[in-house]
């Protein structure tokens, strides 16, 4: 059986309901990860956690060490990746609240680690990175959200912004334009490092707050943290039909 590492995003740093095994601090030659890898059983099945911006949470997505994240949950035996991301809505039916599960991604991120073929190598190898996400993962979250009273898409581009600061109105209006559907901080480059490590890699995002310029008001963090309270249960019962499917 496939064993499964949940990395948990905004409003994730604990998998309630993970029943504890082991908690392991990895070192990797990337460096510590952001928190220790949880290993538990989760929805009747072994599970790894980690929870990406720290437990508890302290890490900015700028600063997340994306490589030494993705390597220990490997070496924990990770055999595919599910990844949960707190977004913003750019696509007028990405409300709060809303479910996405991203088919593709544009990557507006810099300066941060993004490989693992760096420094002095036998050969540069380039990934293919057509379809960023697990197709099969994919329909196994589109599958489990269709089971919830929630509203979700089963396609939508991730756009992904260097933060912590949130976008210009004509920053969001540039992603619209170049078909972005959602935008958050921390989804690149954490599926490309899993691309290279071989590990099959999907993201269920949670719409938190409409992006900027898509609503009269400013974004406030009291919004974003009251509709990430309001999405989590779904987030949590999601991962557990997936695990046990
Ligand atoms: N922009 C970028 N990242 C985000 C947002 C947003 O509006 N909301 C939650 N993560």
């Amino acid at each position: 059986m496939t064993v499964y590492a949940i990395i948990g995003g905004t409003g994730l740093t604990q998998l309630e309901g993970l029943q504890l095994r082991a908690d392991e601090l990895l070192d990797t030659p990337y460096g510590a990860p952001s928190a220790a890898v949880q290993r538990g059983e989760y929805g009747g099945r072994e599970v790894l956690f980690l929870a990406r911006h720290g437990q508890p949470h302290r890490i900015a997505p700028h600063q997340v060490n994306y490589r030494a994240n993705l390597w220990a949950l490997q070496q924990a035996g990770a055999e595919a990746i599910l990844a949960v991301n707190a977004v913003g809505g750019v696509h007028p039916a990405m409300g709060s609240g809303h479910f996405c599960v991203p088919h593709q991604l544009i990557d507006y991120s810099w300066g941060r680690e993004h490989t693992f073929f760096a420094g002095e190598l036998e050969h540069v190898t380039h990934i293919d990175f057509s379809h960023p996400y697990d197709a099969d993962l994919r329909q196994r979250l589109i599958a489990a959200l269709a089971t919830e009273q929630c509203a979700y898409s089963s396609h939508g581009v991730y756009g992904c912004t260097q933060g912590p600061r949130l976008e210009t109105v004509a920053e969001i209006a540039r992603l619209e334009r170049d078909g972005c559907d959602i935008v958050g901080m921390t989804g690149m480059p954490e599926a490309a490092l899993a691309r290279e490590l071989g590990l099959p890699y999907a993201c269920l995002a949670l719409v938190v707050n409409p992006a900027a310029g898509k609503s009269a008001a400013l974004i406030s963090m009291a919004e974003i943290e009251a509709a990430l309270a309001a999405g989590i249960d779904t987030v949590k019962s999601v991962l557990a039909r997936v695990l046990a499917g």
